[in-house]
């Protein structure tokens, strides 16, 4: 025999008898791909049934086809476990394996399956149906959260009629979902732990694939925070002016005079509060009116900038099946979401949009996943997911922080008077402000109360208790009433009774400052040390060097560990507060010098107002502080030094 040709077929030999394993598992990995398309569209189908049509017969069909497919899941992992694939050479193989190996819902048994499917579902249903009764007409009881709440807070003075609105949300809301809520949590973990994690917040984490994770958000916090404190302080101070004593000098802020029902965007305030009042430019709000902004018409405009950057227009499905503004004949779950229903064809949004600058800028944020998942369409199904999920929040949010710079408010015609001076741009950063800096603490600590709620440090008894402790010590809000254990707040926020994670927002806040810096870097429209060009003027309207960049990045879908996407993009693989800073630089010096001027107070002492009931344990101690009036204050103060140190009940001193 040719020695040559002796050698060839040992080679191959080799190669195939290495390959051989993971070749069969190639062919398993594609043919678990099409099934997972196939069972995401029947999820899909099923979900959106309910959640645009919410009636008992609509549940049921949930329930049914999650059960079935959780069978079907099941079975499939089953199948994938028999692979020894950690041991795999191939890196897309091994990868798309990985995210493939955790069965968490699928693990338990299929009554508490069903169960589970059942109370998030319940919860929402009662979060999207629930109604109160008008301030000044009891007999008038069917104001629905969107859009009557939401217009009540963004737009009354009245600190009663808010007041009013503020309790009833959460009485309408909060105890009907708190036994729900613990049995959640208990079934949540215990399928969490069925899927190889410590609990359910181990498990939401995964997807960043980095275990520090949460304490690089710390970090990030704290190089933001003195904006944050800036801003806080300066708003007490106007507060003040309008609402008297009910807001105090050095005091948490009143949740409920902050324009929003979870405090958690302050920019509805920005009417009534500007840094140059004098300079306040039309009321965004009133001009869309103004110039007929229909629902389709917002949408139509949040396409046109993705199309002049050289994404994708939507398909015509898009147009057909979405739901963009609330339908008058039934129950909706309002809240907006963006869908994928897994078949590389059919997108959706539903959003019960009302002609205000929010639903505008919603409007871009939902378009932005729905551009996502148009760019990765063609990856594999385990590889359709935002690089981590707060790339996926990024994506419509960038777009947003060009079409509100005054530059392309101008050439859409909703900015018409005022000149582009420091003052009228002062006003605009400090609007944006309300909305991105003010977001950032909410963001975060919705998930470190449910990161203890999941593994047990915060007990259904003291749920509440928590949550305002939280509230009070990141954000600097106290509730307008006292609180009991009776309540249960965090249920009045959508995320918490439909089982969405929220860091990813932070984290989408943080990152999408990093990206608008790098596209509008490759659009020229930013130059670093170049006051004529500054990060808060950037408009990437029309430019494709900068929509094709993104596009790089939206294309690969999670098939590498996020730094690589972000790489791609920005040219760096951390997260980092400092384009967020460069852009608010001017408010920042401005607000610092305002506040020593008036001599505001920065941070907050402790709350007087509140009436908590918490139940601490901690090794031998199980000690039940009351919290009621100054005197007992101080005695709660000294119980919690141990538990918490200062930053608690001082944050500047940190
Ligand atoms: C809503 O669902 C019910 C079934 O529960 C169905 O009879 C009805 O036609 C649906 N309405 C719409 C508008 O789809
Ligand atoms: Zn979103």
């Amino acid at each position: 025999m040719n020695p040559a040709f002796y050698l060839t077929i040992l080679f191959v030999h080799n190669c195939t008898s290495l390959g051989a394993e993971e070749a069969r598992a190639k062919k398993f990995l594609d043919g678990l791909n099409k099934r997972a398309e196939d069972r995401t569209y029947r999820l899909k189908m099923a979900k959106w049934g309910y959640d645009s049509n919410i009636t008992d017969s609509n549940l049921q069909q949930v329930i049914t086809v999650t059960s079935k497919l959780s069978e079907e899941e099941k079975q499939d992992w089953q199948e994938l476990m028999k692979f020894d694939w950690q041991s795999f050479q191939d890196y897309d193989l091994k990868r798309q394996f990985e995210k493939n190996s955790h069965l968490v819902l699928g693990s338990l048994p299929k009554d508490k399956i069903k169960r589970y499917n059942t109370i998030v579902s319940e919860m929402t249903k009662i979060y999207s149906t629930s109604k109160i009764c008008a301030f000044d007409d009891p007999t008038k009881c069917d104001l629905a959260l969107e859009p009557d709440l939401v217009n009540i807070l963004a737009n009354s003075r009245n600190p009663d009629q808010l007041k009013h609105v503020w309790v009833e949300w959460r009485n309408a809301v909060g105890p009907h979902c708190k036994n729900l809520f613990s049995e959640y949590v208990e079934l949540g973990n215990e399928a969490a732990r069925l899927g190889n994690f410590t609990d359910t917040s181990d498990q939401w984490l995964h997807s960043y694939e980095d275990s520090k994770i949460m304490d690089k958000v710390e970090e990030l916090w704290k190089q933001l925070r003195p904006l944050y404190l800036q801003i806080h302080a300066y708003v007490r101070t106007h507060l003040r002016k309008t609402y008297g004593d009910l807001v105090t000098e050095k005091g948490p802020i009143p949740a409920h005079l902050l324009g929003n029902m979870w405090s958690q965007s302050w920019r509805n305030l920005a009417k009534f509060i500007l840094p140059f009042p004098d300079k306040r430019d039309e009321d965004l709000t009133e001009e869309l009116k103004k110039q007929n902004y229909t629902y389709l018409k917002i949408f139509k405009t949040a396409e046109d900038f993705f199309k002049s950057i050289n994404l994708t227009a939507l398909p015509e499905s898009f147009w057909k099946n979405s739901i963009l503004k609330k339908p008058a004949d039934r129950q909706i779950v309002c809240h907006a979401s963006a869908w994928d229903f897994g078949n590389r064809k059919d997108f959706r949004i539903k959003q019960c949009t009302e002609t205000t600058i929010q639903n505008f800028v919603t409007a871009h944020h939902e378009m932005g996943h729905v551009e996502y998942y148009i760019q990765y369409k063609d990856q594999p199904i385990t590889y359709r997911k935002g690089a981590n999920k707060g790339f996926h929040e990024a994506v419509g949010d960038l777009i947003s922080l060009s079409v509100q710079s005054r530059k392309h408010l101008r050439k859409i015609g909703l900015l018409t008077s005022q000149d582009d001076d420091p003052e009228s741009t002062m006003n605009t950063l400090f609007s944006m402000g309300l909305e991105k800096i003010v977001m950032l603490p909410f963001t975060y600590l919705m998930d470190l109360w449910r990161r203890d709620v999941f593994k047990g440090k915060t007990t259904p008894d003291n749920y509440n208790c928590k949550w305002w402790e939280l509230r009070e010590q990141y954000q600097g809000v106290e509730p307008p009433v006292e609180r009991s254990e009776e309540d249960f707040d965090p249920a009045a926020k959508f995320h918490t009774v439909a089982s969405i994670p929220y860091l990813r927002y932070f984290v989408s806040i943080v990152i999408q400052f990093q990206f608008h810096q790098a596209v509008c870097e490759k659009a020229g429209q930013f130059v670093r040390n170049d006051p004529t060009k500054p990060l808060h003027e950037c408009d990437i309207y029309r430019s494709t060097e900068a929509g094709n960049a993104l596009k790089k990045m939206l294309q690969m879908g999670s098939s590498r560990p996020w730094p690589d996407a972000f790489e791609v993009l920005t040219g760096q693989r951390h997260m980092d507060g400092t384009a967020l800073l460069e852009y608010f630089k001017p408010l920042q010096n401005w607000l610092e010098a305002e506040n020593k001027k008036t001599g505001a107070f920065i941070g907050w002492e402790k709350s007087t107002k509140a009436e908590l009931i918490c139940t601490f344990n901690q090794g031998d101690f199980n000690l039940r502080s009351v919290w009621h009036g100054s005197v007992a204050v101080r005695v709660v103060l000294e119980y919690h030094k141990p538990v918490h140190p200062p930053e608690r009940t001082s944050p500047t001193s940190t």
